[in-house]
């Protein structure tokens, strides 16, 4: 006799009718997936904070951490607006809705990254001097396109969640569409202030312009699919 099929906790089934009858592979529904995909985003989208708090702490800032800690912070301010504003093309062109389920968060990480650097800039380097951010708003181009991304982002932020977008209804649409003056406000700050000596604010501004010209592309072709 074969002892692995006489053994009860063993046994395999034997016919074809038995193997139909065994229990169906559970599959996970989009619900499910996003319940193990969202916490490993937030944690992805964690890590340049935490690579920022290492290199902090240990002191490998170099010599200008203030300095670092502003350059560190604004670029991943801008890389997660624009990633942000990838969510859409993406579903666009790959016809793939569940990027856009993140939408949120990586909006909120671009505004987590953005509160540290502005408070980098206000607390540590001016020491919270009011009146030296105000001239500097006023005075230095390159702060007066960041702030004006920022008084566009504040409350793109504050209506983001689920509560507000039901109160908000269409107009919370018409709202959040001013993230591409501040996403292109943001470019301008950067290229401003870098002066032509770097390349990679010319990265950012193609970028931008691919992400603009994309969702320009559809709602041209298909005004009604382009609205998301
Ligand atoms: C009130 C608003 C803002 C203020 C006061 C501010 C201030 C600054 C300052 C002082 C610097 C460093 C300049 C230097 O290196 O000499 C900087 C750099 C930068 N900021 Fe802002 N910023 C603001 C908003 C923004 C926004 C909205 C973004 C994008 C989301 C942004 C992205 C950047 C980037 C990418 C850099 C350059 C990083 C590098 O050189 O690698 N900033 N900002």
């Amino acid at each position: 006799m074969n002892t692995l099929t006489s053994n009860p906790v063993l046994s395999l089934p034997e016919t074809k009718k038995q193997m139909t009858k065994a229990k169906p592979r559970r599959r996970l529904n989009a619900n499910q997936l996003m319940w193990l995909l969202k916490p490993l985003g937030f944690l992805l989208m964690l890590l340049p904070f935490a690579y920022l708090l290492f290199t902090l702490l240990t002191g490998q800032l170099g010599p200008n951490p203030i300095d670092e800690i502003t350059d560190f912070t604004g670029e991943w301010a801008l890389r997660f607006i624009l990633l942000g504003l990838a969510l859409t093309p993406i579903k666009l062109v790959f016809k793939q809705t569940w990027p856009l389920r993140f939408r949120r968060m990586v909006g909120l990480f671009a505004f987590f990254y953005l509160m540290l650097h502005i408070a980098t800039y206000v607390a540590l380097d001016l020491g919270f001097d009011l009146a030296a951010v105000f001239s500097d708003v006023l005075e230095r181009r390159y702060i007066t396109a960041g702030f004006l991304a920022f008084i566009i982002l504040l409350p793109l932020a504050i209506t983001s969640n689920r509560a507000m977008v039901k109160r908000l209804g269409k107009k919370w649409q018409a709202l959040h569409r001013w993230v591409y003056l501040a996403a292109t406000a943001s470019v301008v700050h950067y290229i401003w202030l870098a002066r032509g000596e770097v390349w990679e604010p010319k990265v950012y501004l193609g970028i931008l312009l691919v992400l603009l010209s994309v969702r320009l592309f559809y709602a041209i072709k298909k005004p009604t699919r382009a609205k998301r």
